[in-house]
C-alpha cells in the first residue's frame, strides 16, 4: 500500500493541475494539449493511487465535492454550505475524546494529526438521498486513532459530535435539526480499516462546507453517517443517540448501510444519480454496501438488514 507522511502533501502524489483539469485530460478535446504540457509527471501522479482501498473510479472534481453539499448547520439548500460555511473558524480546533478510554482528553487538531500516515483514499460516497459522488479523501484511519487513546474492554460503540457555534452556523439558530449533529458507529465499525477521520479533499485541507477542519468518513453507509467538524469522540457501552436516527427512525436506520433492496419509505434506493458536469452525469445501480460488500458484508453476518437497516 503506498502511504505518505503528513509532511508530504498530496500534491507530492498528484499535482494540481492534473486533478483540476482530469475530466478535461480524460474526455475534453483540449485533453491532449493538456496531457502533453503537463507530461509525464501528471500522469505518474495520476498513476500513484495510494491505497489498496481505493476505488479505480474518476473522482468528482473540487467544484462538484464542493458546491453540493449537505451541512444543515449551515442551511438546508445545497448551495448553503459553500455561501455561508467561509465563516467558521476552525483554528484552534480541539477534539474531546471521552468516555471508556485510557486517556482522555481535550486533543488539538495537530496533535491528533502528528505523527499520522495520512491516506488518500478515493472512496464512492452515496446519500441517502440517491445521488452519489467519488471522493478523493485525505485521512487516516479512526483505527489508529482508537489504539492511541486505548479502548477500554466495556466500549462498544463510538459516539461523534459537530461542533456548535450558532454565531458561525446560520442553522443552527433554527431548530431544523436537534444541535449538535450526532452520529454513531458500533466499535468493529469504527474500527474497520475502511473508516477514516478525513482532513483534506485532493491536495485541499478539508473544505469548510465539507466538514473542516476533521470528519468521519463510513463509504459504505448513507453520507449521513459521516459526520461533519466532530470535536467530540466519545467511547460509550450503549448505542449512541444519532441525529437524523432520532428524528425518523423508521427511515434513517441505526446502520444506514448502504442497501438497494431496502427503499427509503418515500422513494427507491435501487439506483443512484452519480454527480458530476453535464454529459457525465448519469443514473446507475447502487451496489450493496456500496460496493464494498467485500470488506464489511461480515460485520452483519446473521443479521436481517431489512429490520436492522
Ligand atoms: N454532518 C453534519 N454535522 N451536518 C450535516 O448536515 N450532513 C450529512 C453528512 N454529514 C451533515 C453531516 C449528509 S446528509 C451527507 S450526504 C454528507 O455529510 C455530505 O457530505 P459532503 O457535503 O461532504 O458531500
Amino acid at each position: 500500500m503506498f502511504r505518505f507522511k503528513t509532511n508530504l502533501k498530496p500534491s507530492d502524489v498528484t499535482p494540481k493541475a492534473a486533478w483540476l483539469n482530469r475530466r478535461a485530460l480524460m474526455t475534453g478535446a483540449g485533453g491532449a494539449a493538456l496531457a502533453g504540457m503537463l507530461g509525464g509527471t501528471a500522469r505518474a501522479g495520476l498513476d500513484a493511487v495510494p491505497s489498496r482501498y481505493s476505488t479505480a473510479a474518476e473522482p468528482n472534481s473540487l467544484d462538484d465535492i464542493t458546491q453540493y453539499n449537505n451541512f444543515y448547520e449551515f442551511g438546508t439548500r445545497k448551495t448553503d454550505p459553500a455561501r455561508h460555511a467561509h465563516a467558521l473558524t476552525t483554528d484552534p480546533w480541539q477534539v474531546t475524546i471521552d468516555g471508556l478510554v485510557d486517556k482522555p482528553g481535550a486533543y488539538d487538531f495537530d496533535d491528533l494529526t502528528s505523527g499520522v500516515t495520512l491516506e488518500q483514499r478515493i472512496y464512492r460516497f452515496r446519500c441517502v438521498e440517491a445521488w452519489s459522488m467519488v471522493i478523493p479523501w485525505v485521512g487516516f484511519q479512526l483505527s489508529d486513532l482508537l489504539d492511541r487513546v486505548g479502548v477500554l474492554p466495556e466500549a462498544r460503540y463510538v459516539a461523534f459530535e459537530t461542533l456548535v457555534r450558532p454565531e458561525e452556523m446560520p442553522g443552527q439558530r433554527t431548530r431544523i435539526l436537534d444541535w449538535p449533529y450526532t452520529e454513531g458507529l458500533r466499535l468493529d465499525e469504527a474500527r474497520h480499516p475502511l473508516t477514516i477521520l478525513a482532513t483534506g479533499i485532493y491536495d485541499e485541507p478539508m473544505p469548510k462546507q465539507n466538514g473542516a477542519p476533521i470528519r468521519l468518513v463510513v463509504p459504505w453507509k448513507y453520507g449521513f453517517k459521516s459526520i461533519k467538524s466532530i470535536v467530540r469522540i466519545s467511547l460509550t457501552r450503549d448505542e449512541p443517540p444519532c441525529t437524523w436516527n432520532l428524528l425518523a427512525p423508521n427511515e434513517y436506520g441505526f446502520y444506514s448501510n448502504v442497501n438497494p433492496n431496502v427503499d427509503h419509505p418515500r422513494w427507491s434506493q435501487a439506483s443512484e444519480r452519480r454527480i458530476g458536469g453535464g454529459l457525465l452525469s448519469s443514473r446507475q445501480p447502487t451496489l450493496m454496501f456500496n460496493g464494498y460488500a467485500d470488506e464489511v458484508a461480515h460485520l452483519y453476518a446473521g443479521m436481517d438488514l431489512t429490520k436492522h437497516f
